[in-house]
């Protein structure tokens, strides 16, 4: 089991208190039985003491036999050497006539006594208690005195559980914000309301997460430098080619094409290359223009339309819903652009693509699904990297879903990929952003489904 300091403290609080309350209860149980027993004795003793100041006369001289109550005291008043008494509540008790002055135990009739013994010019008064009475009286008394332990345990122990649980509740606030931090979610821990104890930690959190945050600008700089950098020397590069088209003989055409193709791929990497770059800055501060998710699918279909048909792909959005969503609409242009830009290109010829929206737990989702080869299930964890290629047949950089992931996360959304499950090879791409409007109302879908395909 993992280390708790929670279970460490509540634990070791609990035992302290146990142990408190084990030795309140010991103690207090053995003080009372003394104090009860010190008041039976002093009973016995002021009853000797009356007994010599002339009482033993209400005695009567031969009580009926058993009269006696089990409970009371046994008086007995005789002469000094007589072995029967003058007055006895108990004649048939022989009390020891040899019994030492003041208090003693003894064994009287098979029972165990406990005596108090008073000689006054030769009377022998003898006040005598069953012990198991004084014992039972003790322990009776002796009980009551740990009740309130017993009550008050349980609810110190909740009190103390809950004293915990609370106390370290920030710490396990603070332990989910620091759980929650990504190269995606580099937000600074807040400091309001943390504990003193705990402020060093976060404190350190916070500036390591300001480096972080630092070194990362940096390097989405340094790409977006370089790639600006490179488009000009490319540009240029791009242009002696087309300048030097009509002076290639035809025995070179082949290898001049080439030499086009691959300015043209590097060209879509730098391209690539910017748009991650301006995907991975920040999010500008202020709020942000909602975006009619329909019209953006609209058009990511109109963009693709002409290639599509001369491919013969059967493209169209099947459900249309009016929804407002809460990011810029170049990013989420950009995110179903790229899904959509996938599908025609992976999807063989005379293929078909479906797109579809919805509205669920307060997010427009965006689906995009193909009839084409699909992405082998050990490789789907890996689409989202960057320049990570599953299908080396069909040229493209390895960027386009590492944008994808970078816009909807940046707008509190996410990208997803599967593979189709209803028995057709191909892929279901999904992007989702949150609504613009999260009133609960509208955390259903609305605006009716489009029959009609775009
Ligand atoms: N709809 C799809 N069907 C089959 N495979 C896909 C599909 N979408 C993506 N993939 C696979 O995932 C890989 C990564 O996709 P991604 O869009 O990131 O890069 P790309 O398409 O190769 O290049 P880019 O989009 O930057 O031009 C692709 O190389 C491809 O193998
Ligand atoms: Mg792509």
């Amino acid at each position: 089991m993992k280390p708790s300091l929670r279970n460490h403290l509540a634990v070791a609080l609990g035992s302290l208190i146990g142990l408190v309350a084990i030795a309140q209860g010991v103690s207090s149980y053995q003080l009372c039985r003394a104090g009860m027993s010190a008041l039976l004795d002093l009973r016995l003793e002021q009853v000797a003491q009356r007994m010599r100041n002339g009482l033993a006369d209400s005695i009567p001289a031969t009580p009926a036999r058993g009269s006696q109550p089990v409970r009371d005291i046994v008086i007995s008043v005789r002469k000094s050497g007589a072995d029967i008494p003058l007055r006895s509540t108990e004649p048939s008790l022989a009390l020891p006539g040899d019994a030492a002055e003041g208090f003693s135990s003894g064994r009287v009739g098979g029972e165990q006594w406990r005596i108090y013994t008073l000689r006054d010019q030769g009377t022998l008064i003898q006040i005598a208690q069953r012990s198991s009475v004084r014992n039972e009286l003790e322990r009776n008394t002796a009980l009551k005195t740990l009740w309130p332990t017993l009550v008050l345990l349980p609810l110190v122990l909740g009190a103390v559980l809950l004293i915990v649980h609370v106390s370290l509740r920030k710490m396990n606030q603070i332990g989910n914000a620091v759980q929650a931090i990504d190269a995606s979610h580099l937000e600074s821990l807040p400091v309001v309301g943390v504990p003193v104890e705990l402020l060093p930690f976060v404190d350190s959190i916070n500036r390591m997460i300001s480096r972080l945050r630092q070194s990362i600008e940096a390097e989405r700089k340094f790409i977006a430098d370089a790639a600006h950098e490179l488009r000009t020397p490319l540009t240029a590069l791009r242009l002696q080619a087309d300048n030097l088209q009509p002076h290639i003989v035809p025995g070179n055409q082949e290898r001049f094409n080439e030499l086009r193709a691959g300015i043209a791929r590097s060209g879509a990497l730098i391209t690539q290359l910017l748009r991650l770059a301006r995907a991975d800055a920040p999010r500008a501060a202020g709020s942000v223009e909602p975006v009619d998710a329909s019209g953006v699918v609209v058009d990511a279909v109109a963009g693709v339309l002409p290639l599509a048909a001369a491919r013969g792909i059967d493209i169209g959005a099947d459900t249309l819903i009016s929804a407002q969503i809460a990011a810029p609409l170049v990013d989420v242009a950009a995110a179903v652009k790229n899904l959509v830009g996938n599908a025609v290109r992976y999807t063989p010829d005379g293929g078909t693509i479906d797109l579809n929206m919805r509205v669920q737990n307060n997010a427009v989702w965006i689906e995009v699904t193909d009839t084409g080869p699909g992405i082998p299930a050990a490789l789907l964890p890996r689409v989202f990297d960057r320049f990570f290629r599953a299908n080396a047949d069909i040229e493209g950089t390895g960027l386009g879903l590492s944008i994808v992931k970078a816009v909807t996360q940046k707008y509190g959304g996410d990208a997803v990929l599967r593979n189709r499950e209803d028995g057709q090879s191909g892929i279901v791409a999904a992007v989702y952003f949150p609504l613009a409007d999260q009133r609960p109302d509208q955390a259903v879908r609305y605006g009716e489904p489009s029959t009609d395909r775009t």
